[in-house]
């Protein structure tokens, strides 16, 4: 049994054979060449908070590897609704499929939906916890693009405390010596947890006092749904913008990333630029799940 929960539950040498999978599977994802490796296997997607991307791409995967879907979509459409627990859900369709891909507004959530499971649980974003196949096609991304992992001048920007992204790709950037810019609103820093765990691996940095020495240009949405307080919101909506003004002060092969959606933190008109990767990240979100999902069901 081979759950994925956090990004720590791979080693180095694991998340770097995730990789080299997906780079075999990009033609499949692609719709170029067939792959059939998944036929007879059922995927259950589990999606308890809104997705677009992780969701959809896997079960674009899923179904490019031979396999098939069912879903869940929303908690009120469940028999969460009518009072089930998440214990006894979990207990029901791990009998019904061969892995379970789980999203939750609740911290803690895929773990404890791993510890009642007959099969493999992903976890696809768990509150502000972790959302470590993010981590993993981000990670590929990267090493695409700059065609490296190791020592790279990361500058991670914007929604440090509630960005589950940031908290799998943080403990994972430090296997590859990267040199780490946190960049954010003083109420949206890191948790002191992490910061502890970087054990002095890191800078806090203003983006424009390193914007000329980075590689990868990491930014986030603030996220407003893990708010509390509405007030505490307004003071940060709106704190920072990638404009092309700032893109013009990047090296020209430096990248930009955002895990997406965006909402206001980047400008559309940064899109054409050639820095700009964020939709090409969401594409290899695609070979990059094939590859877990054939760990994990194989
Ligand atoms: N990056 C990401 O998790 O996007 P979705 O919320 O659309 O799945």
């Amino acid at each position: 049994m081979k759950h994925l929960i956090s990004i720590e539950d791979l080693t180095k040498q694991e998340i770097l054979k995730i990789l080299d999978k997906a780079e075999e599977f990009e033609d499949v994802a692609l719709g170029i060449r067939k792959c059939r490796i998944l036929e007879g296997k059922i995927l259950a997607n589990l999606f308890f908070e809104p997705s677009t991307r992780t969701r959809i791409s896997f079960e674009t995967a899923m179904k490019r590897l031979g396999g098939e879907v069912v879903n869940i979509s929303a908690q009120e459409a469940s028999s969460i609704a009518k009072g089930e627990t998440l214990a006894d859900t979990i207990k029901v369709v791990s009998n019904y499929c061969d892995a379970i891909v789980i999203r939750h507004f609740l911290e803690g959530a895929a773990r404890f939906a791993a510890e009642n499971s007959a099969v493999p649980v992903i976890n696809a974003g768990d509150g502000a916890g972790q959302h470590p196949t993010q981590t993993l096609l981000d990670l590929y991304t990267i090493r695409k693009e700059c065609r490296k992992l190791e020592k790279l001048s990361i500058a991670l920007v914007g929604d440090l405390k509630y960005s589950r992204t940031i908290h799998s790709l943080i403990k994972a950037l430090t296997l590859f010596n990267s040199k780490i810019y946190l960049i954010s609103p003083e109420i949206l820093s890191l948790p002191e947890d992490f910061l502890e765990e970087l054990n002095g691996n890191f800078q806090k940095a203003r983006l424009e006092e390193v914007i000329e020495e980075i590689d990868v240009l990491y930014v986030t949405r603030i996220q407003k749904e893990r708010f509390l307080d509405e007030e505490e919101y307004r003071k940060v909506a709106g704190s920072y913008r990638i404009t092309p003004q700032v893109v013009e002060k990047l090296k020209s092969d430096a990248i930009i990333l955002h895990p997406l959606p965006r909402v206001d933190e980047i400008d559309i008109k940064v899109d054409k630029m050639r820095q700009a990767r964020y939709f090409k990240q969401a594409f290899y979100g695609v070979p990059v799940r094939m590859a877990i999902l054939s760990e994990v069901m194989q």
